[in-house]
Parts: C-alpha cells; sequence; structure tokens
C-alpha cells in the first residue's frame, strides 16, 4: 500500500558546509534513510544524504567540489546548467572509481539560476540518481539579490521525483543484472508510484500569509509534470532553467519534462489561515496526481516584492547563426537489441557530432519520434520555434527543452568560455543509458 499524502513534513536540504571558502566535500555515500513512514531504505546519496546537500554558490566566483566515491561503483559528477571546462564537465566516461576522487571546478562566469548536481555515469545514470545521487546547487548574484523577492526561509528548493517501492521500503530499479538498460518493460522510462519531494513522500509544508519563492525542479528518471494549484490561484512564474526571466509572468499551470526547472512566486497572504493548497500534477492519474500539499498557519509580515522587470534576455539573433545543425532523436536498434539514438547513433566517446567553433551562434533543429527531454550541456539556449512556431513571450534561457510526440524544436545558442569535448542528450534516464546521447566539441 501506499502512504498517506500530507502525512511528513517536507524537509529542506541542508546547506553543504565548505570546507574552506569556496571548496566542498562531497562523499558518495551508501546509507539508509527513513524515507516511508517506519522503513528503512537503502539509498547511494552525496553525504549518505537524498537529495544530497545544496551548495550555494556566487556567480563568478570559483567553487570547488572534491568529490569521493566510497560507493562500490564509479561514478561522475554533473553540475547540470554549469558553464563548465570539459574536465569538469562530467563527461559520462571520466570516471571516478571506487575508493579514489576529483575535483571538479566551476567557475561559475554564469548568473544565478537553480542548477542541480547528480551522477552522470555512462550507462548507468538512470540507477545511480534514482539510488539518490542527486542534490541543488544554486547560483547567487547581486543583481538578482537587489530585487527584493522572497528569500531566506522563503525560498524554498523542491525537487520533484517519483519512486517505487517494495514492501521492505528498499527502492528496486528493473536494471539487468551486470548489464547495463532495463528490462523491455521499461524502454520508454521508469517511473514511479509514489511522488517525492525533496525525499519525503507528498510532504506538507506550513506556510505564513506571505510570498514564497519555489525552485521547481523535476529530478525524475522520466516522469513529466504539470504543476496546478488545487486553489486555482496563479504561480508566478520568475525563472527557468537559465535563471530569471525578462519579467514575470502569471501562470495558472507549469509543466517540467525531467531536468527542467521552473521558479514560481506563490502568493500566500491571497489566503486565510487554515487553508489547505495542494500542489497537483494535472498529468498524472490517482496518486500521482498529488505533489505536496500547503498548510496556510499563520500571519507574519512580508516586505519582499514582484518588480515588473527581472533582468534583460537579450534574444539572441538568427541571422548571426554561423550554421545550422540537424539532431534527430529517434528509437533504433542496437547490439541487436532496441535503444535510443541521435541521427541513428548510439553514443560512443569517439564519435564527434559537431564541432561548434568557440564564440559561434548556432541554430540546432531537433526533431523526435516520441516524447524527449533534450539536454545541452555547457551552453544555454533560446528557444527559436516549435514546429515552425515562435514560442509567445520574451525569450528565456534554457539548458533542457522537451520535445513531444513528432516535433521539430529549433534552438539557438552562443558557445562561448570553453574548448573541448561536451555532450548533448535525452534526459529521460533510461534514454539516456540507452544510447540517446551525442558528443560535440567546441574547436
Ligand atoms: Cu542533467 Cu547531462 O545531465
Ligand atoms: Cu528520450
Amino acid at each position: 500500500p501506499l502512504p498517506q499524502p500530507f502525512a511528513v513534513p517536507l524537509p529542506v536540504p541542508a546547506l553543504a558546509k565548505p570546507s574552506s571558502p569556496g571548496h566542498y566535500d562531497l562523499v558518495e555515500q551508501a546509507a539508509e534513510v527513513e524515507i516511508l513512514p517506519g522503513l528503512r531504505t537503502p539509498i547511494w546519496g552525496y553525504g549518505g544524504q537524498f537529495p544530497g546537500p545544496t551548495i550555494e554558490a556566487r556567480s563568478g566566483e570559483t567553487t570547488v567540489v572534491r568529490l569521493s566515491n566510497g560507493l562500490t561503483q564509479p561514478t561522475v559528477l554533473h553540475l547540470h546548467g554549469g558553464h563548465t571546462p570539459p574536465e569538469s564537465d562530467g563527461y559520462p566516461t571520466d570516471l571516478v572509481q571506487p575508493g579514489a576522487r576529483r575535483d571538479y571546478t566551476f567557475p561559475l562566469r554564469q548568473r544565478a539560476a537553480t542548477l542541480w548536481y547528480h551522477d552522470h555515469r555512462m550507462d548507468y545514470t538512470g540507477p545511480q540518481v534514482w539510488r539518490g545521487l542527486a542534490g541543488f546547487f544554486l547560483v547567487r548574484d547581486p543583481a538578482e539579490e537587489a530585487l527584493g523577492l522572497p528569500a531566506g526561509e522563503r525560498d524554498i528548493p523542491l525537487m520533484i521525483c517519483d519512486r517505487s517501492f517494495a514492501e521492505d521500503g528498499s527502492m528496486p530499479y528493473p536494471g539487468l543484472p551486470g548489464k547495463p538498460g532495463v528490462r523491455e518493460a521499461y524502454m520508454g522510462g521508469v517511473l514511479g508510484d509514489v511522488i517525492l519531494v525533496n525525499g519525503a513522500p507528498w510532504p506538507q509544508l506550513r506556510v505564513a500569509r506571505a510570498r514564497y519563492r519555489l525552485r521547481l525542479l523535476n529530478a525524475s528518471n522520466a516522469r513529466t509534470y504539470e504543476l496546478a494549484l488545487s486553489s486555482g490561484g496563479p504561480m508566478v512564474r520568475i525563472a527557468s532553467d537559465g535563471g530569471l526571466l525578462a519579467a514575470p509572468i502569471a501562470a495558472k499551470q507549469v509543466r517540467l519534462a525531467p531536468a527542467e526547472r521552473a521558479e514560481v512566486i506563490v502568493d500566500f497572504g491571497a489566503y486565510r489561515i487554515g487553508d489547505q493548497i495542494e500542489l497537483r500534477n494535472l498529468a498524472g492519474e490517482g496518486p500521482q496526481a498529488k505533489v505536496m500539499r500547503f498548510v496556510v498557519d499563520r500571519d507574519e509580515a512580508d516586505d519582499s516584492t514582484i518588480p515588473r522587470v527581472l533582468s534583460e534576455v537579450a534574444r539572441l539573433d538568427p541571422s548571426k547563426a554561423a550554421v545550422t545543425r540537424d539532431f534527430d532523436f529517434n528509437s533504433g536498434t542496437m547490439h541487436g537489441g532496441g535503444g535510443w539514438l541521435i541521427n541513428g547513433n548510439p553514443f560512443d566517446p569517439k564519435r564527434i557530432e559537431a564541432r561548434p567553433k568557440l564564440g559561434d551562434i548556432e541554430i540546432w533543429r531537433l526533431t523526435s519520434d516520441v516524447a524527449h527531454p533534450v539536454h545541452l550541456h555547457l551552453a544555454q539556449f533560446q528557444v527559436l520555434s516549435v514546429n515552425g512556431e515562435r514560442p509567445a513571450g520574451p525569450p528565456e534561457w534554457k539548458d533542457t527543452v522537451e520535445l513531444r510526440d513528432a516535433q521539430t524544436v529549433e534552438i539557438i545558442t552562443r558557445f562561448t568560455g570553453y574548448r573541448g569535448r561536451y555532450v548533448v542528450h535525452c534526459h529521460n534516464l533510461e534514454h539516456e543509458d540507452m544510447a540517446m546521447m551525442a558528443t560535440f566539441e567546441v574547436v
């Protein structure tokens, strides 16, 4: 039986403590934690926690993460959304072996944004993230801090992911013993029937009658959410994967494919003490249609604001693009079995699919058979068109875009900062592990 919804308080992951300014030690450890009331769940976690500790960093200040692998399998660390030199970007074959450690250097020459870190081992990202290897990495900057957005206790990261549990509390993953990939029935991606927020099943948060900034992250392997408040009230979207929007947008629904982020302000001052407001998933049914619940339980002074202008997001000009490239995301056969391919090829670290020039603007035309959340490393991009139509509203910075069934999405980006090898891949982690990944090299 599934646990009762709204029976446990929302945990907020602890902040990682630096070992010296700008330096963090992250130890990957097996641990047992209580996720379902009264049961012990074996996990793999950064610091033995799921989610891992939240790293708070500042734009333009180099942050070094020393990763120590205390597990029985190799791992790789990736800062998702990071503008990172190639040797620290977590290329899927740059393994950290059990017992070994490695320093990852993040110069963070990028704007404030809600990033996250997670495992990125070739062929095994799905099972290793499922076991718990994921955490928040928040980049802050003075321009954002000057806006007067809700802060402190009212700035809350929410990592949403689904898991399934066995009767003993463990989280079985339908993998193939000793081999990468999943059983045939899970080719589309592994879904769980329990929705966790910050590692707790359908939790509840007591809130004041005040504005809250909620940093929504979909850290699920394969599930897409369509989030909405049960009150029908608005969530004011202020930021995307790559940080602040140009201006706030009031939304009744926020759709998040795997790895996407959306930051919203919810003004609980619009409700009464005693009101219960559920965060729902309109893309799910039954228990999977619930996410968490807010209970308004007090009055508190609130001097936060939502400015009408949040930041400047300059539109990249398609006429300046040096080249347009095609990336087709499609199922196919590999090693005699089923797999997920890009341009007909399974991931092969020896194969370079594209060589953008440092400093160039490029347009990438992405096409799909079924839905694929496509993630580009190194560079934040803007969506130019979806099935030939320009998206409504001003541009926003993204690092992951959802391709729906049989869609064509054009993105535009500029390759800056670093030369070297990076990947583009589907962030449905089972598709990723079944080879839907390609290498590009900035030259
Ligand atoms: Cu969030 Cu290449 O991954
Ligand atoms: Cu996919």
